[in-house]
């Protein structure tokens, strides 16, 4: 994570302002790939990328937005904010701010300077890393507090509402509530969660495939759709099935002719996932690593072939991970179509690991990766409060 003092002094240097500072990460998903908006369950970390939201207040009604990744400056009225998305950097804190009107607050003027590591378009959740610590430092502004789970769903409805994704909770829930050196098995319909230990000894390899996904593009909403086809499918003969967390295989077999076969397929992902997800979850607190990393395995087959969602480039990572000295397991993790894989490795060989791989995956794909060494971190927090003027 950057320096939350080069963050103060860039924002106090370009606004002559001292910011309070807060920090939001992204995260990664060890498994549960598309169960979320299923009101299933799924089991992300939070990681060591972050970004950097700072804040201070203007006393001109302007609301001044600066992102130092983008090198770009926006200027607003406090009193006559945009309501609707624009395809811009600014869409994800003009959108934290639109849904904080649309609770009922009166927006003040403010200045914001915003800097991140997270990778873009990687599938590690920037973009919620920017919505959650725009989110936290804005409420700080105001004098509200949220609880962590309040203010994760109204992240979502950033995504859902403004920025117009239809992605689930798991990304900005997680930024928000994530524990350091645990995963954390979300189940998605109360938020309810358990926290599972990830140990010193296991280090969470992440590698970058340089294939860039969306998740406003079609693919993601499409597979949502055909998740939701398939319960809708399954509910005509048991209404208490509204999502695919309350299907099970027995209803595939008995109603899977009345489904698009692509439903069929998304909904069998969808369904073994879930069992799957909660399976993981005990493997880790038990320290099972043998099964943890056959569960992972098959997590990533029926993601690539019953969900179609990954591509040639992230099924080559995962199997040139594979028989690499230290290896648990290794899938592709987040929204899909590219992006990162996640590798859970033994702590001893993360290093040498990291560097095969990537040498491997040069030569077969010819693209040469990123691979983080990452551990899992806590969620999102203030991390330099505003230096007091001295009397
Ligand atoms: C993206 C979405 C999440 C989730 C994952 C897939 O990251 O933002 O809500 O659906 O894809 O598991």
């Amino acid at each position: 994570m950057h320096d939350p003092e080069a963050l103060r002094s860039l924002h106090s240097a370009r606004f002559h302002a001292d910011p309070e500072v807060f920090a939001a990460p992204g995260r990664v998903n060890l498994i549960g790939e598309h169960t979320d908006y299923a009101e299933g369950f799924v089991m992300p970390a939070a990681i060591d990328f972050a970004t950097l939201a700072g804040i201070s207040p203007r006393s001109d009604g302007k609301i001044v937005i600066y992102s130092e990744n983008y090198e770009s400056e926006r200027v607003f009225e406090a009193v006559e904010l945009p309501t609707a998305a624009s395809q811009h950097w600014s869409d994800y804190p003009l959108g934290v701010l639109a849904i904080l009107a649309g609770e009922g607050h009166r927006i003040p003027g403010f200045s914001l300077s915003l800097w991140g590591d997270v990778p873009l378009g990687s599938g590690l959740s920037s973009s919620a890393a920017l919505e959650v610590s725009t989110m936290l430092a804005v409420t700080s502004l105001l004098g509200v507090t949220y609880p962590g789970p309040g203010m994760a769903r109204l992240c979502q409805r950033v995504e859902n509402e403004f920025v117009g994704a239809s992605s689930g909770i798991m990304d900005q829930f997680i930024s928000a509530n994530g524990v350091k050196d645990h995963a954390l098995l979300l189940d998605c319909r109360d938020l309810s969660f358990r926290l599972a230990p990830i140990p010193s000894s296991v280090t969470l390899v992440i590698a970058n495939s340089m294939v860039k996904h969306a998740v406003t593009g079609g693919e993601y909403t499409s597979r949502r759709a055909e998740v939701e086809e398939a319960a809708a499918v399954i509910g005509r003969h048991r209404p208490e099935v509204r999502f695919l967390r309350d299907a099970t295989m027995e209803d595939l077999a008995n109603y899977g002719a009345e489904m698009s076969a692509n439903a069929l397929k998304r909904a069998r992902h969808v369904i073994t996932e879930n069992i799957r997800t909660v399976a993981a979850a005990d493997a880790l607190v038990s320290h099972d690593f043998a099964e943890l990393g056959r569960l992972m395995a098959e997590a990533h087959r029926s993601y690539s072939q019953d969900f179609e969602a990954s591509c040639e480039e992230c099924d080559a990572m995962v199997e040139l991970a594979q028989g690499l000295p230290g290896l648990i397991g290794a899938r592709l993790t987040g929204g899909g179509f590219g992006g990162c894989t996640v590798n859970l490795v033994r702590a001893e060989h993360a290093a040498a690991f990291a560097e095969i791989l990537g040498d491997r995956y040069a030569g077969k794909i010819g693209i040469v990766p990123q691979i983080h060494i990452c551990h899992a971190s806590g969620g999102a927090s203030r991390v330099a409060a505003r230096i007091q003027p001295v009397r």
